[in-house]
């Protein structure tokens, strides 16, 4: 396991936009989406930090970084707040593989919520750590886990948009109330609103159910939906399986191209 220096990307004058990827229900696309839209981004020519802060650690195995090995992880954030910065240069990994770097996850990480029960300020840590390094990016993604708790509200707090993915099943938007019931409970003690865009993943066009709820989703959310959808491919699980993202796998594949497309509409956003 290799550790790098943070290095300042040429001419990077401006900070990184912080996306937490949430939603309380599992298996929706959120580890996909980190790794995939953080590859993408990298394809664009964009400096990106993927952070795994879900006590699963998916997205850090999906990485080869095993959490019974792993001895640096974000869960170090939470407590060596003394040098943030000589901190950062440990726990942030580079795979040859991929154009992103990576913070992989503790199965410590879900131990937070007792560890920080008399913490003050526990839901601004995350945030006042990235300070150190979003001059060094232009995007940092953060990998939710799937519960509400001392880690989601950090990223929430952390983030500048929250980015949801929701897969078009029927069950789906039963999921994001309790997300939105975090948000509502953050937006009254945060000094502006949470911002959030919701994707609508693993969707299947020929399914007349699928096409009710992406329809009843853009109803109801309107322009916080992303134009692009990202369809059903089973790609997607041979990349997972093979420890590789989907643009190894086929890059012509639909999921990649979406994803490329997601990208593109994320950066375009940024500078309408
Ligand atoms: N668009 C998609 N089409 C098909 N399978 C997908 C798609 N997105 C994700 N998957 C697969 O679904 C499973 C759950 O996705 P994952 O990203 O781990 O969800 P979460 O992080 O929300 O639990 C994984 O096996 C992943 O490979
Ligand atoms: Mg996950």
């Amino acid at each position: 396991m290799e550790n790098i220096n943070i290095k300042q990307s040429d001419g990077a004058a401006s900070l990184a936009k912080v996306y937490a990827i949430a939603n309380q229900k599992g298996g929706v696309g959120k580890t996909t989406t980190a790794l995939t839209l953080g590859e993408a981004l990298t394809r664009e020519g964009k400096k990106v930090l993927v952070i795994d802060l879900d006590p699963h650690a998916n997205a850090s195995v999906h990485m080869s970084y095993f959490p019974e090995t792993v001895t640096t992880s974000a869960h170090d954030l939470f407590f060596d707040d003394a040098d943030f910065k000589s901190l950062w240069g440990k726990i942030v990994k580079k795979r040859e593989w991929v154009g992103f770097d990576f913070v992989p996850a503790s199965i410590r990480l879900s131990e937070l919520e007792v560890d920080l029960k008399d913490r003050k300020n526990k839901g601004m840590v995350l945030s006042n750590s990235l300070d150190e390094v979003k001059e060094y990016y232009d995007y940092i993604l953060i990998d939710c886990p799937p519960h509400v708790g001392v880690l989601l509200v950090n990223a929430i707090v952390a983030a500048d948009i929250v980015l949801i993915p929701i897969q078009t099943d029927f069950l789906a938007l039963y999921g994001i109330r309790l997300l939105f019931d975090t948000i509502k409970i953050l937006n009254k003690v945060l000094p502006s609103p949470v911002k959030f865009r919701a994707l609508p993943t693993m969707y299947d066009g020929r399914a007349g159910a699928c096409r009710k709820i992406l329809n009843l989703i853009r109803r109801k959310l309107g322009d916080k939906v992303f134009s692009t959808v990202i369809h059903m491919d089973t790609k997607f699980r041979e990349a997972c399986a093979s420890g590789r993202i989907i643009f190894d796998v086929d890059p012509k594949t639909r999921g990649a191209q979406e994803y490329m497309q997601l990208a593109r509409e994320i950066v375009r956003n940024e500078n309408a």
